[in-house]
């Protein structure tokens, strides 16, 4: 996969939604924080688009107050602002309107011709899902995405469908006008630095893969709580709720890479081709192996129907049905207004074949703990001899922490590497049309059915979710950590 040390080809990054919260939040800082690294070649430029009509002016404004509050790397530390800013140009019309298209042609050329930017192209569709197509195919009528002078590459924002058909129409749409392999569909879990982690943890390390099986593994848990509420993204998400939201992507990204076999060679193709078969093994998803919460209050958030049955939280068990996985269980639960934000991905491993210390209370199984985040790090749990007469037991763990090691602020942002790939032409880290539309097959027997269980904000989740482990006779970690007296991971 693409390096982040090597600098990237001159183009331009047309960003259409340049009016948005994304732009604002995510993509401009990352554009900025790349450049103070030196990842920008110095040729490239970017140009927003939208329909709000605003002056060159008024856009930057905007988009400076936008790095100051969220890139990684402060703007008045790198001093690079005044530069940067003049890159950028606006672009206001409608995104249905051929006019727009033929403007932003002309525009391009200018930029191509005063910059050498080489005639290379990166779209990115930051604007809400129902506007893809409509851009899509704007851009092929005016011939923007032929590829006669540089590379052109899209990059499509995350949801990528609302179900399987929606997908396997956008796919065959976007396929009218691009390849495959111009086609870059985000989910930024897969830019976060602790995510890739994974692999190199996994395929790095010789002592941790004997055991990453079914004869060590008895059971994966896979959560990503939020304590946040759905905030201004309501209309959105009172229409996707929480199966489409975060399991059918960053979710499933989570187990497929914690599953996966080994690829031959890390590139794209090996590393796409290893998730798809993972996805291919899960067995089809029982409506029975799945609770669904909604937090008390959403129905009250602005723009949520006061009937809504959208779930806000989910629990779900799955299995692998392959050689390495068969038999051991998959829990996997995510949701807002829960007790607290952490994504954590924990392998529980069976208990010892034979109880020596007899009288005294059951060790605890290992527990190996990968913090995707906040306090990004690894966590291994063990039982000790508490010191003293006796042959008590206590679980204490080892911990590694990113910032320990690596000091604040050394993990760059998901959307920084993401771009940066897709300016390198490397699609590895994003996902491909059969992962997207596999993942959706998986999902689709779950979606929009199911009454959701009340739950308080603030807490775990509905007490259903707690029961469903407690039916397999086991128990969602962070019970685990509070029955043994220890917090999770002793951070
Ligand atoms: P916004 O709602 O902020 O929309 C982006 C821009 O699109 C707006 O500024 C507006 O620009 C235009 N727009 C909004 N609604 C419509 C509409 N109905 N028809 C035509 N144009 C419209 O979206 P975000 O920036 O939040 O998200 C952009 C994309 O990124 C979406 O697909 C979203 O799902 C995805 N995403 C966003 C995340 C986030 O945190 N914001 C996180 C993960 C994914 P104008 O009116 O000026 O044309
Ligand atoms: C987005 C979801 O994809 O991921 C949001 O649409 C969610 O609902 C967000 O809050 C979480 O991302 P992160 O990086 O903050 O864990």
């Amino acid at each position: 996969m693409a390096s982040t040390s090597a600098t990237t080809d001159p183009c331009t990054v047309v960003v259409f939604g340049a009016s948005g919260d994304l732009t604002h939040r995510k993509i401009v800082p990352a554009l900025h924080s790349l450049s103070c690294e030196g990842l920008l070649d110095e040729r490239t430029r970017i140009v927003g688009v939208a329909r709000s009509e605003l002056t060159d002016e008024q856009m930057l404004e905007g988009l400076f107050e936008g790095v100051q509050d969220y890139a990684r790397l402060d703007p008045h530390a790198c001093d690079l602002w005044p530069a940067f800013a003049p890159r950028i140009t606006y672009l206001s019309g409608g995104y249905d309107d051929p006019d727009t298209y033929r403007r932003l042609g002309r525009h391009l050329e200018e930029l191509d011709a005063e910059h050498d930017t080489g005639g290379n192209r990166l779209y990115y569709l930051a604007v809400p899902p129902q506007v893809y197509v409509q851009i899509v195919r704007q851009l092929g009528d005016a011939g923007l995405c032929r590829s006669d002078k540089g590379w052109v590459r899209m990059i499509v924002e995350k949801p990528f469908g609302h179900d399987l058909a929606s997908a396997e129409a956008l796919n065959d749409e976007i396929h009218t006008v691009l390849d495959e392999e111009q086609i870059f569909r985000i989910d930024h879990y897969l830019g976060k630095e602790t995510v890739q982690n994974l692999l190199l943890f996994r395929f790095a390390n010789a002592i941790f893969e004997p055991l990453w099986n079914r004869n060590y593994i008895d059971h994966v848990q896979v959560t990503m709580a939020e304590s946040g509420g759905v905030g201004h993204r309501a209309g959105y998400y009172e229409r996707a709720g929480v199966l489409r939201d975060v399991f059918q992507n960053h979710l499933l990204q989570l187990v497929t890479l914690t599953t996966m076999e080994p690829p031959s060679a890390l590139n794209g193709k090996t590393l796409r081709d290893e998730k798809v078969k993972v996805l291919q093994a899960i067995r089809p998803l029982d409506p029975e192996d799945c609770i669904l919460g909604q937090y008390d209050g959403y129905r009250q958030e602005p723009g949520v129907d006061r009937r809504s049955m959208t779930p806000t939280f989910a629990a779900l068990k799955l299995h692998v049905d392959n050689w390495r996985w068969q038999g051991v269980p998959f829990y996997v639960r995510g949701g807002k207004a829960l007790a607290a934000t952490t994504t954590v991905i924990t392998l529980q491993f069976k208990r010892v074949p034979h109880l020596l210390f007899l009288g005294n209370a059951e060790p605890q199984p290992n527990r190996l703990c990968l913090f995707i985040q906040p306090d990004e790090g690894i966590s291994l749990t063990f039982d000790t001899k508490v010191p003293g007469g006796g042959m008590r037991s206590q679980p204490v763990s080892m911990t590694f922490r990113y910032d320990e090691t690596y000091g604040e602020r050394a993990l760059p942002e998901a959307y920084e590497r993401l771009l940066l790939d897709a300016m390198q032409g490397d699609a590895g880290l994003y996902a491909r049309s059969d992962e997207i539309e596999l993942a959706w097959g998986l999902m689709e027997p779950l979606l929009d059915r199911g009454i959701p269980h009340l739950y308080t904000w603030g807490s775990r989740g509905p007490a259903e979710a707690q029961a469903f482990m407690a039916r397999d006779g086991r128990q969602w970690v962070d019970a685990q950590c509070e029955a043994a007296g220890v917090r999770c991971g002793e951070r």
